[in-house]
C-alpha cells in the first residue's frame, strides 16, 4: 500500500482535510513549479523558442498515460464544460433520439445537451438516482428501454460526485456500443485514482481536469478524443489547431486544413506554461504512485471511517457501490444543521452536497486525520 505522502504537501498536522473531490492542495513540488514558471513569465527572453511546444507536450503526455491513451489521442482544454461543449459541437445527435444524463449529474456533462435539445429535436433522459444505490444497474436498465427512442448518446460521469457512487463504464460502455450510441464520460472523480484504459473501453470522449484528484490548477483539463471523432470542427478557431498557420512564415494563412489528430481541439492560449507545467507535475505524481496503490490506501481510509461512524444515525452506501475514495454520509432525520461548519470550526474539512457530508481522502490523509473525524464528527453531529 503507498504510504502516507503528507510530507510533500504543506498540510499542519492539525488540519484534517477530507474534501479533495472540491479541490486538492497543491504538492510543495507543483506549487514550486508555480512560482518558478511566474519568475519565467518575468523573463520571457530568456525562454528557448520551443520551450511552449515542450511543456503542453510534457501536460499532454502526461494526461494521456494516466488513461492509457496516446498522446495525440488527447486535447489541452480549460475545463471540463469546455470540453462537453467541443463534443456538442462534433456528435451528431440525431432527431427523434434521446442521450442519457444522471440525475443531479455536475453541470458540465449535462447542460450541453439539455440546451441543444430543443432545437436539435432530441429528448433527455434523466437517470434517476437509484434508492439502493446502484448507478450502474439503473443506467443499464435506461439504455436498454425498449419502448425509448433510440438512443444517440450518454454522457454521464463516472463516480457520481454528490453520493459518491460509482459506476462501471466498462459494462455500460459495451452495451452502449451494442446499441451503436456514443459514450461521454466525465471522469473528473476517476482519472488518476481508479484504472482507466481508454483502449480497452473505446469512449467517444473522456474529460477530466486537474484541480481535483490528480493535484493541479484550475484552468488546466483534458479531453481524450477517439479517432472517430477527431474530424470535427473545433469550438473555437486557432493556429495551432490547422496544419500551417504561423506567424513566423512569410505567407500567415498556408495551409488552413485543420490537423489530423485530437490536437485539432486543444483551447486557445494553450502555452499558458505556468499551469500546464503545475497540471503536468501533478499528474506524474499520480502516476508514479500508481492507481493500484491509491485505491488501496484510500479505500483503507474510508473503510475506516465508514467503520467508525459505523453505529451513528446515518446511511453509508454500500462499498461495493461506491468509489473507493469518497464516502458520502447521508441523514435519514436531514444533515444536521451547520454540520459543515462545525466540523471546520474545529479545523476538519468536508463537504455538504445535496443533503450529504462528503468525505474524499486523498494521499496526504493518514488513519490520525479519520480517527480525529470520527471524534469531532460524534461530538459536533449531537
Ligand atoms: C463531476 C464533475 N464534473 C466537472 C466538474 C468541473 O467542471 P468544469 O471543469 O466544467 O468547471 C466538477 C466539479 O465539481 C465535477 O464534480
Amino acid at each position: 500500500m503507498l504510504p502516507c505522502q503528507r510530507a510533500l504537501f504543506d498540510m499542519p498536522r492539525d488540519v484534517c482535510f477530507l474534501n479533495a473531490a472540491s479541490w486538492s492542495p497543491l504538492p510543495r513540488a507543483v506549487q514550486e513549479a508555480g512560482r518558478g514558471a511566474v519568475a519565467r513569465k518575468g523573463q520571457p527572453w530568456m525562454l528557448p523558442a520551443d520551450f511552449a511546444t515542450a511543456q503542453h507536450e510534457r501536460a499532454r503526455k502526461a494526461a494521456a498515460a494516466l488513461i492509457g491513451a496516446d498522446p495525440g489521442d488527447v486535447a489541452l482544454i480549460p475545463s471540463v464544460g469546455y470540453g462537453v461543449s467541443t463534443a456538442g459541437k462534433v456528435l451528431p445527435i440525431e432527431r427523434g433520439s434521446r442521450v442519457i444524463v444522471l440525475e443531479n449529474d455536475h453541470t458540465s456533462p449535462v447542460l450541453e445537451w439539455v440546451g441543444r435539445a430543443e432545437t436539435g429535436g432530441f429528448t433527455i433522459e434523466t437517470v434517476r438516482q437509484p434508492t439502493d444505490g446502484d448507478w450502474t444497474s439503473a443506467v443499464l436498465e435506461a439504455i436498454g428501454r425498449r419502448d425509448a427512442a433510440p438512443l444517440a448518446l450518454a454522457s454521464i460521469s463516472s463516480v457520481h460526485w454528490s453520493d459518491g457512487g460509482a459506476l462501471d463504464v466498462a459494462r455500460i460502455g459495451a452495451t452502449l456500443k451494442h446499441q451503436g450510441a456514443a459514450f461521454l464520460i466525465d471522469a473528473t472523480h476517476d482519472v488518476g485514482v481508479r484504472r482507466i484504459d481508454v483502449k480497452a473501453l473505446d469512449p467517444d470522449f473522456l474529460i477530466f481536469p486537474t484541480y481535483k484528484w490528480v493535484l493541479g490548477p484550475y484552468g488546466r483539463a483534458f479531453m481524450y478524443v477517439a479517432k472517430r471523432r477527431q474530424a470535427g470542427t473545433p469550438l473555437e478557431q486557432t493556429a495551432a489547431a490547422r496544419k500551417a498557420v504561423s506567424a513566423e512564415d512569410t505567407v500567415y494563412f498556408r495551409d488552413l486544413a485543420y490537423r489530423e489528430d485530437a490536437r485539432r481541439y486543444d483551447m486557445g492560449e494553450r502555452d499558458h506554461f505556468i499551469s500546464m507545467e503545475m497540471a503536468a507535475i501533478g499528474m506524474e505524481m499520480m502516476a508514479g504512485w500508481g492507481n493500484e496503490a491509491i485505491v488501496e490506501r484510500l479505500s483503507m481510509l474510508t473503510g475506516k471511517l465508514a467503520e467508525g461512524l459505523g453505529n451513528l444515525d446515518i446511511r453509508l452506501p454500500e462499498t461495493k457501490l461506491r468509489a473507493p475514495h469518497i464516502l458520502s454520509l447521508g441523514f435519514p432525520k436531514g444533515m444536521p444543521e451547520d454540520l459543515p461548519k462545525r466540523l471546520a470550526a474545529e479545523n476538519v474539512h468536508a463537504a455538504p452536497r445535496l443533503g450529504r457530508l462528503r468525505i474524499s481522502p486523498h494521499v496526504y490523509n493518514d488513519e490520525e486525520d479519520i480517527e480525529r473525524f470520527v471524534d469531532v464528527f460524534r461530538k459536533v453531529a449531537g
